[in-house]
């Protein structure tokens, strides 16, 4: 079983907090998985809600600007092919954890296109997780990189919506996004992230009038005290006592997926 889950949705619908649940009830069911959690987003930070501090030096977007500056001033070994230098950034960004390994993608910086970087990227990250039983990608938000295609090898899609009718309207255009480019997936699953529960059903109304075969409504997580109070201290929600309700939802969900 190799998977490789992303969670996408709306600005601030809960992708990071539902991912972060996720790796917990991984960490906590099934120790023996290795795991890589690959950080897209260049605004909010895994590690932030893990509390571990990642300075951008150590991130790709840190690594790739050192290298284009080095192109552009031609300091470059001649003898050294580009796609090494890349492959070897890579992995010296990956953060080791005692049970699983974290990749910080950071911010892209630098002037011109390197569309030549990416692509060398792209190719070397589809490799590592190949390493890995289960990576979990917590996509930015917004929907360009879908149109980039880099959900390619993505097995599950998590599409997180709050009740709001923007998260829901984001999650159509992903849909319709994902249909566009024929991004096949094997699930795409919907979460309803902060629904009380006398709002469910419209989300799940909405999901049962949706024709497509292989989605399915993953199920709900409360809105809860404890994970604002854990985010606004800056605490690490992996520390989230396991008879947390919201973790109780969160691991009969998560479980549909491995
Ligand atoms: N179930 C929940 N209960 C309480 N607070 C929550 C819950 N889910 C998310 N939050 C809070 O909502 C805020 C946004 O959540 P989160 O960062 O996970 O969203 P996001 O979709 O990753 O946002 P972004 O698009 O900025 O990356 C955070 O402060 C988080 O602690
Ligand atoms: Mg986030």
């Amino acid at each position: 079983m190799k998977k490789i889950i992303a969670f996408s949705g709306k600005g601030g619908v809960g992708k990071t907090t539902s991912l972060t649940l996720f790796l917990k009830y991984i960490l906590e069911n099934r120790n023996k998985l290795d795991i890589l959690v690959i950080d897209s987003d260049p605004d909010a930070n895994i590690a932030d809600v893990i509390g571990e501090e990642v300075q951008f030096c150590d991130t790709i977007g840190g690594k790739m600007k050192i290298l284009k500056d080095k192109i552009q001033k031609r300091q470059l070994p001649l003898d050294v092919p580009k796609n090494q230098i890349i492959e070897g950034d890579v992995y010296k960004c990956l953060i080791e954890m005692d049970e699983f390994d974290l990749l910080e993608m950071g911010r892209q910086e630098g002037e011109g296109c390197y569309c030549y970087i990416n692509s060398v990227l792209k190719n070397v990250i589809d490799t590592l997780s190949k390493n890995y039983d289960i990576t979990l990608l917590d996509s930015p938000a917004g929907l360009e990189h879908f149109a980039r295609k880099t959900g390619r090898d993505v097995t599950d899609l998590v599409i997180v919506t709050d009740p709001s009718k923007m998260g829901i309207h984001t999650l159509t255009r992903i849909l319709d996004i994902t249909k566009e480019l024929n991004l096949k997936f094997e699930n795409i699953w919907v979460l309803g992230n902060r629904f009380p529960d006398n709002l469910r059903g419209i989300l799940e109304k909405e999901v049962e009038n949706i024709k497509i075969s292989n989605l399915k409504l993953l199920g709900f997580i409360s809105n809860n005290d404890e994970i604002s109070m854990i985010n606004l201290t800056g605490g690490n929600l992996l520390d989230l006592p396991l008879d947390n309700a919201s973790y109780q939802e969160a691991k009969d969900i998560f479980a549909k997926i491995i």
